[in-house]
């Protein structure tokens, strides 16, 4: 089933779920520049491409809002007790999504660096623009923040299925 239904996410949701998931934890290896500055095996195949999957992702996120408003209507019940919380809680993993590539933009053309991605460039370098700089200057503490939120996330995805054993993982793996 490509759409969402009361019982379980379709496979269109999932496959942006667990896509975008992949690829958001890709990008958080960009942390460990931090270790030996980036002369690592991790520094070196997979964090060169954090701006173009970071642009991929923003891609997949417009999609993906655009996809959850046409199956709102129609999709799994969330928890009557914990309605408020869950929905804060996916409600600011889809703003995490969004401000990321957006906070990254900002820094790349507000720093003059410019942007290319998968190989083709989309912005020459420049002089910089100093208050879009500021907005990327964001992008690092909006990352730790996401990182919490999504640890978080999962915590809670391991309470559901090995406390609670309600099944509720079954309803993103399809
Ligand atoms: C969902 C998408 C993204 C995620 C999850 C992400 C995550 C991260 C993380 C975890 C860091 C390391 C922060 C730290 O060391 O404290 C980082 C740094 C950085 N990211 Fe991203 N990023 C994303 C998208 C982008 C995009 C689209 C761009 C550029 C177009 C970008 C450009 C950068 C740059 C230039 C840095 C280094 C910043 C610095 O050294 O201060 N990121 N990102
Ligand atoms: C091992 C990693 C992960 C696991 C086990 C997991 C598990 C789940 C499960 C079981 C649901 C369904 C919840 C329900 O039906 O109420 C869900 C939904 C969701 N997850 Fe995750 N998740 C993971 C990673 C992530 C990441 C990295 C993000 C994004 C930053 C994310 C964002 C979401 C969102 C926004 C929803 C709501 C459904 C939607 O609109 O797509 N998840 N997740």
């Amino acid at each position: 089933m490509l759409y969402d239904s009361q019982e379980k996410y379709g496979a269109v949701s999932r496959f942006f779920h667990w896509a975008m998931a992949v690829l958001i934890f890709w990008q958080m290896l960009k942390l460990f520049d931090r270790i030996n500055e980036g002369e690592h095996w991790v520094g070196q195949v997979l964090v060169p491409w954090h701006i173009s999957i970071g642009v991929l992702l923003l891609v997949l996120i417009i999609v993906r809002i655009g996809w959850f408003m046409s199956q709102r209507a129609n999709r799994p019940p969330v928890d009557e007790q914990l309605a408020v919380f869950v929905k804060v809680g996916h409600g600011l993993l889809y703003l995490g999504m969004v401000l990321m590539p957006v906070t990254g933009l900002a820094y790349m053309v507000g720093k003059g660096y410019g942007l290319t991605v998968f190989g083709v460039q989309l912005v020459a370098k420049s002089d910089g623009i100093a208050w879009l700089a500021s907005i990327g200057g964001l992008h690092p503490y909006i990352a730790w923040t996401l990182l919490v939120l999504i640890a978080g996330h999962i915590v809670m995805a391991f309470v559901h299925q090995f406390i609670k054993k309600d099944g509720l993982l079954q309803r993103m793996l399809g």
